[in-house]
């Protein structure tokens, strides 16, 4: 891999751990509802492990009745406001870790692994694979993986139709929305669009502070996944609509729910 995109992305961790106020609204996305719906009789029976926890958003409803809750981040800011936070609240434990390395937990750990709101696309393309392969060690046989992802579908960053509808209804808000896809068209002006959708995956540069950022084609995901030995339990789009029930492609987010093989 370019050393180059390493470094580029490796300093997503100093932008992490500069700007902490973001992601403090407690908002939900629908499939983490769908999920903490699904699980609502196991939670109590469920060891935790919520990676890349940013400020506390998936804390306070992730650790609520599970047997234990632990959450790491890797930008140590996050962190000591998570202490803050949750400073009342001693039996969630939160510290500063990568994804990349969690050596500090044994082999089976863990029930339920989360890395919410597209954390895992700001480490390269290597480490991710090295982190997608410690999480499924630290997983309990039968254990499950919830994540979210940047979709390659949304590149070359096109307006999508319902963008064009809504731009009639709206024009101000239209006005906007294009100026934000036409700075991510210039900010990704030098990648080859083909080459990237025949890979399936490319890293791009993200509006979030211009942050260097993985977007996969969602069925190269769950390839990648399924070599992995997980069983793809579920996948949903922003608005929590099961894929491949007719949903354009223009979808930005998709979360993913795997299960680890029972043995
Ligand atoms: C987009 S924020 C999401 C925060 C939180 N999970 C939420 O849903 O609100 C992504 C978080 O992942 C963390 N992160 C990114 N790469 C990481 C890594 N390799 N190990 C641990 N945390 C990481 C960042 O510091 C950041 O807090």
């Amino acid at each position: 891999m370019c050393s180059d995109l390493k470094k580029r992305m490796d300093e997503n961790l100093e932008t992490y751990d500069e700007v902490i106020t973001d992601f403090e609204n407690l908002y939900l996305f629908p499939a983490e509802v769908i999920v903490l719906d699904r699980f609502r009789d196991q939670w109590s029976r469920f060891d935790v492990l919520d990676i890349g926890v940013g400020v506390g958003r998936t804390a306070w409803v992730f650790s609520q009745n599970t047997k234990s809750y632990e959450a790491i981040d890797y930008a140590p800011k996050r962190i000591d406001q998570c202490h803050r936070l949750f400073a009342e609240a001693p039996d969630r434990k939160f510290s500063v870790g990568d994804a990349r390395d969690l050596s500090g937990y044994p082999d089976g750990s863990f029930d339920f692994v989360l890395f919410s709101y597209n954390g895992i696309d700001y480490i390269d393309p290597e480490g991710r694979e090295a982190a997608m392969a410690e999480i499924k060690r630290v997983l309990k046989p039968g254990g499950w993986f919830f994540f979210s992802s940047h979709s390659l579908d949304v590149f070359p960053f096109n307006p999508p139709v319902a963008d064009k509808l809504r731009g009639i209804l709206c024009p101000l808000g239209h006005l906007l929305r294009i100026r934000k896809r036409l700075k991510l068209q210039w900010r990704n002006r030098t990648v080859d669009v083909a080459e990237a959708k025949g890979r399936g995956w490319a890293c791009l540069v993200d509006y979030a502070d211009a942050m260097m950022t993985y977007y996969i084609d969602p069925a190269r995901q769950v390839e990648q996944l399924e070599a992995m030995g997980y069983r793809i339990d579920a996948t949903w789009d922003t608005k929590g609509r099961p894929l491949g029930e007719g949903i354009a492609d223009e979808e930005w987010m998709i979360h993913y729910l795997v299960q680890k093989a029972s043995s």
